[in-house]
């Protein structure tokens, strides 16, 4: 029995260190290739590598002098393969041109926006969603997709928080490195595998009042422990590239950051892939008022650590000048041109520079979406249910369909769907009609869009939903109130749909509310008249099978929330994980402000961080979603209550299904770290599983913590696990009591 457990020590041990040997040798022999390369090239040809533009502005001769590395937002296979061959067989060198998109949550196949997918808590599906995203846009010749977007946002007004997978850093790192080991595969150099870029490093999502592109002042352990530790998964994950982010971070442009990308990104984490700047990012440095002009710019670039240029023209007009001038050294070219080149040998784009489609499956086919449809049903989140209204019965006379997202093919892909094409979108409205037959269903949407200010649609709605047992109100934002540049000051229901809400309930007819969004929006007070709400985000090609397996019961919601729902607006930013105070509200302090004494003196009563009118809880809290059963936790326990550093932690509950109903629970793990020499939020997710348990059914859970991961940067910006005492909860939503506690040593 010893010999044949040492034996396989002995193996295991012999594999790895043959299994790392190779890789080294094999990296070894792409560096001595990159090197080659370098050596033959001339300083025009080097720049050029670094040089990105958009597919319609360079030229043919461009290509033919070695002046172009890549090219965004290139679709058409034929022109692709037309413009690489100038490359590969008319350039002096032959280096081909790597081929970039925007491929965000899907291609063709459109999955839920990322916010949506976020909601799933399915790392799994995720992974899918990023692999068929890629084979169908490799089928179009591109290379390289900027995604996954991993910037935390704590801001539903910030349009980006559609395309972000929301407030948490430890949710968010999970589904980073799914997302990057979906697009790349375990080898960038297969045919399926598409490039990710991990972006935008960093902090985008912590825009000053959650307008785009804004101002971000940031304490650098913030950045450390909030905004950065999905960028680190991502280079864990291998991510083949990374995109700076457009803002600046306490008065220094991403773009140029020095510690972002040079200190922290090429020397802490050792990463060796490739920076590309965002769109004009560069050039944008002199808008900030950080370069004085665009040579300046170029200078502060290549210095930060930005090895390419996308769209904007400043390395391409000025590098030469700058070398030789002597202000930027050829080595410091060199080592950028290197991590380009690197990047093109390990795809594997110097072997095979070309695309056949033949060697695809046809776009948008069975399985794509099929997996859309997963994708989908898996991030509806069930937030109210009255009654059980939900979920409906199968043999139901009729059903008003009403809203203005009921049957908007465009809308529900989302934001970034530049391939996204709307005549494979399944509307709920095209769905239920072919599930339930043209007679039961009344279809009046009311309002045109979401944004329809008169009233002309509403006698119909208002006939429709009298002729019907239940109403199905589709409401929300149209896809382009979210996205790039679209931020909202107000989220609350766009045009009157407030108005069509309350006629429709003035029918007296039981609602249930499907909305169709990016972002959370605040509609607390119209949720009143609504017995049921489905969070649907904008799920996607397969939005109508999935909304329709949910609402008639095929399958029960299983959707969390991955980011915090505010009651209105001025209590953003708001999220779990926010630090005590010294003065922590509660519900015996919260002092409201219809019940305060005319006159009462200033500082009577209900001293504790909180509003006057809104209180201090949010309306729905991150991480929360019902289903069609429930669910009960007992037995959470934390095996013993004494670690050393070091030491991992083991944490169980049992989970019992205590309805009627098989579904799907996604427990969480929250830690509270006492006390440190920085303070430390009141909860912090660091761990979940998803499990499926049928009605009666219980189910054990396991998780397994290090010490390391209770760790902070500390007021020496080390990051360090403090000994102390510390305390945990599992339970279905961040709203969790933290009844254990244990000490670490
Ligand atoms: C600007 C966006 O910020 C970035 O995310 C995107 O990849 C580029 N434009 C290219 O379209």
């Amino acid at each position: 029995m010893k010999n044949t457990t040492l034996a396989l020590i002995l193996i295991s041990v012999f594999l790895w260190v043959s299994c790392t040997t190779q890789k080294r040798n094999h990296m070894a022999k792409t560096d001595k290739k990159v090197n080659e390369l370098i050596a033959q090239m001339t300083l025009e040809e080097k720049i050029g590598q670094l040089v990105q533009k958009n597919g319609d502005s360079f030229s043919d001769s461009l290509v033919r002098s070695g002046g172009l590395g890549s090219v965004l937002n290139l679709v058409n296979v034929d022109e692709i393969n037309r413009i690489q061959a100038i490359a590969v067989e008319e350039s002096r060198l032959g280096i081909p041109i790597l081929f970039a998109r925007d491929v965000i949550h899907g291609f063709k196949t459109i999955m839920p926006i990322p916010l949506g997918q976020a909601a799933s808590w399915n790392p799994q599906l995720i992974r899918k969603g990023a692999e068929i995203a890629s084979i169908e846009a490799r089928s179009s010749g591109i290379r390289w997709t900027f995604a996954p977007m991993i910037d935390v946002t704590r801001d539903p007004r910030w349009g980006r928080i559609a395309e972000s997978f929301g407030e948490d850093p430890y949710l968010t790192s999970v589904l980073a490195k799914a997302s990057v080991e979906g697009y790349q595969g375990d080898n960038l150099a297969h045919k399926n595998a598409l490039v990710a870029c991990a972006k935008h490093l960093a902090a985008y999502g912590a825009a000053e009042a959650g307008r785009d592109y804004h101002t971000v002042t940031l304490p650098e352990n913030e950045l450390r422990d909030v905004y950065l530790p999905p960028f680190k998964a991502a280079v864990d994950a291998q991510a083949g590239t990374f995109m700076n982010a457009f803002n600046e971070i306490n008065g220094i442009p991403a773009t140029g950051h020095e510690l972002l990308l040079r200190q922290i990104l090429r020397g802490e984490w050792s990463y060796d892939g490739m920076v590309v700047s965002d769109w004009s990012s560069v050039q944008q440095m002199v808008v900030h008022g950080y370069a004085t002009d665009e040579k300046d710019a170029a200078l502060k670039a290549i210095h930060a650590g930005v090895d390419m240029e996308m769209a904007s023209t400043c390395y391409e007009n000025y590098l030469i000048e700058l070398v030789e001038e002597g202000l930027v050294s050829e080595t410091l070219i060199d080592e950028a041109v290197a991590n380009i080149l690197r990047l093109k040998y390990r795809m594997g784009l110097f072997d095979n520079p070309y695309t056949n489609p033949s060697d695809y499956p046809e776009l948008v086919n069975d399985t794509h979406r099929m997996v859309s449809k997963e994708s989908a049903k898996e991030s509806l989140v069930l937030l109210k249910n009255n009654s059980e209204l939900l979920p409906l019965t199968t043999d139901i006379k009729s059903v008003a369909i009403i809203g203005p997202l009921a049957d908007q093919p465009h809308d529900q892909m989302g934001t970034w769907v530049f391939d996204g094409d709307k005549s494979y979108s399944i509307t709920p409205l095209q769905s239920l009609k072919s599930f339930l037959g043209n007679k039961r269903v009344n279809y009046a949407p009311g309002m045109e869009i979401s944004r329809t200010m008169h009233k002309r649609g509403f006698d119909a709605a208002i006939k429709a939903a009298r002729q019907s047992e239940v109403v199905l109100l589709f409401i929300g934002e149209e896809s382009i109130l979210s996205g790039e540049s679209h931020c909202r000051a107000d989220i609350s229901l766009p045009g009157i749909q407030s108005d069509l809400i309350q006629a429709i309930a003035a029918t007296g007819k039981p609602i249930v509310g499907i909305v169709l969004a990016g972002r959370p929006l605040t509609f607390e007070k119209e949720a009143e008249f609504l017995d049921a709400i489905i969070y649907a985000w904008h799920p996607g090609t397969m939005a109508g099978p999935a909304i329709q397996d949910i609402l008639f019961g095929f399958d029960a919601p299983s959707g969390k929330l991955p980011v915090t729902f505010p009651r209105t607006v001025g209590q953003i930013p708001l999220y779990y994980a926010q630090k005590n105070s010294g003065k922590p509200a509660s519900d015996e302090t919260w002092e409201r402000m219809y019940d305060i004494p005319v006159e009462a003196p200033q500082l009577s009563v209900g001293n504790t961080n909180h509003y006057i009118d809104y209180g201090f809880r949010p309306w729905f809290p991150f991480g929360f979603g019902l289903t069609y059963t429930t669910f009960e936790y007992s037995d959470v326990s934390v095996e013993s209550g004494t670690y050393n550093l070091g030491d991992s932690i083991r944490f169980s509950a049992v989970i019992t299904n205590t309805g009627k109903f098989e579904a799907k629970e996604t427990a969480q793990l929250y830690i509270r770290d006492l006390v440190g020499s920085r303070t430390r939020p009141v909860k912090e997710l660091k761990a979940f599983s998803k499990v499926n348990i049928k009605p009666g059914e219980s189910r054990k859970i396991e998780f397994l913590v290090s010490t390391d991961q209770l760790g902070f940067h500390n007021q020496q910006m080390k990051y360090v696990t403090e000994p102390g005492e510390f305390k945990a909860g599992i339970g279905g939503n961040s709203d969790v009591e933290l009844t254990l506690d244990f000490k670490i040593n």
